[in-house]
C-alpha cells in the first residue's frame, strides 16, 4: 500500500482526511504535536475504519524530531500539510506565534521532502487568500490580495514558498483553497473539536443551540448582500477530505499540468449568515437564540468558489449539501456534551 504522511492528523480536517484515504486503499501515518487537538480523533478514526493509525507527537518546529520519522519510514508516497495555526483573531493578537509556528513548521517539512526525495506534497490553503474579491465567484486564477490577518499571510506565504520548492525540486505539490469547512462525519466518530469560545459560524450555532453559550451574535446585517449578513461558501468536510485523497491520485497518476496545480474547494454555491442559521434551525427543529451585533473586523463580505477545475480535473463530486452540513454538525454537538468528559480525559492524556 503506498504510505501517505499526514501533518495535523489529529485535528479537523486531518481526521476526516485519513479516514478518507485508509477507506480507498492508502497506508497514513499522522504528524500531530496536540498542541491545538486531542488523541480522541485516533479513536474515531478507528472506529470508522477499523484500522489502528501511529500518530508522532512532534512539533514541526523540532526538525531532528521530524528528520527522524522520515528515517524510519521508507517510500513515502506524500505527505498532507495540514498542521497550523488558525484562528484569524489570535493571528491578529500574536503575529509572531503564527509566523514562527506556521513557517517554520512548512519550511521543516520541506527540507525533509528535499532530503528523502519524496515525490508527492498537498498544502492546505484557504479561500482566505482572495482577500475582499471584486469578482464572485472566484476562480483559481483570481487575483490575491493583501490577506486581511496573519493567519491569511501564512497561507499566501505557504503557497509561494511550495510554489518556489516545486519550481526546482522533482517533487509535485498541489495547493488546495478551502473556502468553508464545516460538519462532522456521517458516522458521528469524528467532528470539530473547538478549543474555547468558538470563531467560526457553525460551531457558535450549534453551540448556542445546545447551551453552551447563551446566545451567539450575527456580525452584521447591512452589508450589500440579498439579506445583509455575509455570504460564504460552506462545504461539507467529508467532501473536503475526499479531494485530498482524488488530489494525491491525482499526482501519482501524473496528471498534473504543472509543478504546483491549484485548486478551490467550494460547492460553488453562496450562503448568508441568516440563511446558514434559517438552515440549522429547520434541520434541527430548534429556534436558534441570535442577535443582529456590530460587524467583525477583517469580515470578507462575499466570496464563494468557482470550483469546475476541481470538477473537472480532480474528478471531484460533492456529496453534502447545506442541510446534512448542518444536520451533522449538530449530530457531533450533542455528542460532544454526552462524551464531555471522555474527551477532555483524553486531552490530559496527551
Ligand atoms: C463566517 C461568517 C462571520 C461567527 C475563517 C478563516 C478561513 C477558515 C474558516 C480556517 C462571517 C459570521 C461567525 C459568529 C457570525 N479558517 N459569524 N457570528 O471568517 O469566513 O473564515 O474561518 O480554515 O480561512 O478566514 O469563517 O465561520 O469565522 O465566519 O456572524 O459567531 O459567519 O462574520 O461572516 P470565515 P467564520
Amino acid at each position: 500500500m503506498k504510505k501517505i504522511l499526514v501533518t495535523g492528523g489529529c485535528g479537523y480536517i486531518g481526521s476526516h482526511t485519513i479516514v478518507d484515504l485508509l477507506e480507498n486503499g492508502f497506508d497514513v501515518i499522522s504528524v500531530d504535536d496536540n498542541s491545538r487537538s486531542t488523541r480522541y480523533a485516533l479513536s474515531g478514526i478507528e472506529k470508522i475504519t477499523g484500522k489502528k493509525i501511529k500518530n508522532y507527537t512532534v512539533d514541526l518546529k523540532s526538525f531532528d524530531d521530524l528528520y527522524a520519522i522520515f528515517q524510519e519510514h521508507e517510500n513515502i508516497e506524500g505527505i498532507i500539510h495540514f498542521a497550523a495555526y488558525k484562528a484569524v483573531g489570535e493571528s491578529v493578537a500574536a503575529p509572531l506565534l503564527y509566523y514562527e509556528n506556521n513557517m517554520f513548521g512548512l519550511i521543516n517539512l520541506l527540507k525533509c521532502v528535499k532530503e528523502f526525495s519524496i515525490p508527492h506534497f498537498v498544502f492546505s490553503s484557504s479561500c482566505t487568500v482572495y482577500g475582499n474579491p471584486d469578482i464572485i465567484p472566484v476562480t483559481e486564477q483570481s487575483p490575491t490580495k493583501p490577506a486581511e490577518s496573519p493567519y491569511g499571510a501564512t497561507k499566501q506565504m505557504g503557497e509561494r514558498i511550495i510554489q518556489d520548492f516545486s519550481a526546482v525540486e522533482k517533487t509535485k505539490s498541489i495547493l488546495l483553497r478551502y473556502f468553508n469547512p464545516v460538519g462532522a462525519h456521517p458516522s458521528n466518530e469524528i467532528g470539530e473539536l473547538p478549543l474555547g469560545k468558538p470563531m467560526n459560524l457553525v460551531p457558535a450555532i450549534t453551540q448556542t443551540a445546545i447551551g453552551k453559550l447563551p446566545k451567539m451574535l450575527v456580525y452584521g446585517n447591512d452589508y450589500d448582500t440579498r439579506d445583509g449578513s455575509c455570504l460564504r461558501d460552506y462545504i461539507h468536510v467529508s467532501d473536503i477530505a475526499h479531494a485530498h485523497t482524488l488530489a494525491i491520485q491525482y499526482l501519482i497518476n501524473q496528471k498534473n499540468k504543472t509543478q504546483c496545480d491549484i485548486f478551490n474547494l467550494g460547492t460553488g454555491n453562496g450562503v448568508t449568515v441568516l440563511e446558514a442559521i434559517k438552515t440549522f434551525e429547520e434541520v434541527s427543529g430548534t429556534k436558534l437564540n441570535y442577535e443582529i451585533g456590530p460587524r467583525r473586523a477583517g469580515d470578507v463580505i462575499a466570496i464563494y468558489a468557482n470550483n469546475d477545475c476541481a470538477v473537472q480535473e480532480l474528478g471531484w463530486k460533492i456529496q453534502f449539501g447545506l442541510k446534512d452540513m448542518m444536520q451533522t454538525a449538530w449530530a457531533w454537538e450533542q455528542k460532544l456534551k454526552k462524551e464531555e468528559n471522555l474527551i477532555k480525559q483524553q486531552a490530559v492524556l496527551n
